[in-house]
């Protein structure tokens, strides 16, 4: 057996990764994504769906990236490398890396955007800027803070400042620490959110929304959606949980970890739910997803709400805080490959990856207001970075793993960095040999009929 490398980086605390990856898999998947598909396909029944598809996909997966990272001990790139080399295969498996590093690159680009929407919409919480009668007044406010770049492109900003400040102060000081207060306070938010909701009167339909076991609604688009969505909201194939896994001491469970971390994923998607979707109807409106669910149904309720205003606020502080420990976790990869294989010290680093990450975020941001016209097959800059990565990348990276892990590295690598038992190992091998890549293919022939749309 090979001597393990050492580590150059590692969590301080025993609930550092832990804390860390929950912290980047909690993100605006969780909250603005998730509770809509579950009402749309299928409530109890898309939710059972969803979890197979986390276990069988997303769980063996993240434990492969986990892996790679505490083997490899370094960023995406090196990491790949060094383990394809240590069972004698070729160094251009790092290209895996590469892909995974740039996905996760460009998931940031268009995720300050939106996360600068939840900035944005703070402020006018506690400022009074969402003030309205209806829907259309709040369509009206959620335009005019698009329409004009400077005020879109401030918060997109300091969502990038506030990443790279953390993430320039390295894995303990900035990433542990940040993530340490961060996460219980979100949790804390929701629960008050989810008191806030039992009260609202809308509480038993929104349970209904979320968890009614509609089998009929249960469809093939349904399942696709779920397992794509199992990439984005586990944080894979971006080079986030796979960076975070090299900081791993060599003596955590790899696989304890994961399921916690899935667990907890899943968990804070549903409470996401319970939160939201009882405001909602207690309001007679529309359940309805990404921005118009959370910047314009949400605030329009909110209002009409006894201290709306006040939870208002509560909830854009909780979603600001869900974007930052994904958004750090996102660019983490291109901060330490930086570090550590260029010899950059991290502070340079940090802002080095930050100037540029800023200028292609604003190309996003600038696809609401000056750029509206620039569209390449009817979309614009920010979809197509949402489009690829999520259609394409992820799945790409997800499938490359999938066979690197199962078919072509030694097979006592996953034996002891996994430390399954040998039953364990066998399903293990099973769902990453067959399965995943199963379950893969799918969504890629699916992606492929969307590209001829
Ligand atoms: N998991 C995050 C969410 O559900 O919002 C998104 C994400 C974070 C994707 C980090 C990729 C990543 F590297
Ligand atoms: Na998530």
């Amino acid at each position: 057996m090979m001597a393990r490398r050492k580590p150059k980086n590692l969590w301080l605390g025993r609930w550092g990764f832990i804390l860390a990856a929950t912290g980047s898999a909690v993100g605006l998947g969780n909250i603005w994504k998730f509770p809509y598909m579950t009402g749309e396909y299928g409530g109890g029944a898309f939710v059972l769906v969803y979890l197979a598809c986390i276990l069988a996909v997303g769980v063996p997966i993240m434990m492969v990236e986990i892996g790679l990272g505490r083997r490899g001990r370094g960023s995406p790139i090196d990491a790949i490398r060094r383990v394809a080399l240590e069972s004698g295969r070729s160094s251009a498996w790092s290209l895996l890396g590469w892909m995974a590093m740039l996905c996760g690159f460009m998931i940031l680009s268009f995720y300050v955007v939106v996360a600068g929407w939840s900035f944005s919409y703070l402020w006018k919480a506690l400022t009074g800027g969402l003030a309205g009668n209806d829907v259309s007044d709040m369509v009206a406010i959620f335009e005019a803070n698009n329409a004009n770049p400077l005020v879109l492109g401030f918060w997109s900003t300091l969502m990038t400042l506030v990443t790279m400040l953390i993430v320039g102060k390295g894995v303990q000081k900035g990433i542990e620490r940040s993530v340490s207060w961060m996460m219980p306070g979100m949790v804390i938010m929701l629960a008050i959110m989810i008191g806030y909701a039992m009260f609202s009167g809308g509480f038993g339909a929104g349970v209904a929304f979320l968890f009614s076991f509609e089998v009929g609604k249960l469809s093939s688009e349904g399942l696709l959606a779920a397992l794509g969505h199992a990439f984005f909201t586990l944080s894979l194939a971006s080079g986030a949980i796979l960076t975070y896994g090299s900081y791993l001491p060599d003596n955590s469970s790899i696989a304890r970890t994961t399921f916690m971390v899935a667990i907890a994923d899943t968990l804070v998607a549903l409470m996401a739910g319970l939160a939201i979707f009882p405001v909602i109807f207690a309001n007679g409106m529309d359940p309805a997803a990404g921005p118009g669910l959370l910047f314009m149904s949400l605030p329009l309720a909110f209002q009409a709400m006894p201290l709306g205003m006040l939870f208002a606020t509560i909830f854009f502080i909780m979603l600001s805080m869900a974007a930052l420990t994904s958004a750090i976790s996102m660019i983490e990869a291109t901060v330490a490959w930086l570090n550590e294989s260029k010899g950059i010290p991290r502070v340079k680093a940090a802002w080095g990856t930050g100037i540029l990450l800023w200028l292609i975020s604003t190309m996003a941001m600038l696809s609401f207001n000056v750029g509206a016209d620039w569209t390449l097959a009817g979309k614009h800059f920010f979809d197509w970075l949402d489009f690829l990565t999520s259609r394409f990348m992820m799945p790409l990276g997800g499938l490359g793993m999938a066979l690197l892990a199962g078919f072509l590295l030694r097979n006592e690598i996953f034996k002891s960095e996994l430390g399954l038992s040998s039953v364990q190992h066998v399903l293990w091998l099973f769902m990453i040999r067959y399965v995943s890549p199963l379950g893969i293919v799918l969504v890629f022939i699916d992606s492929l009929g969307l590209m001829t749309l």
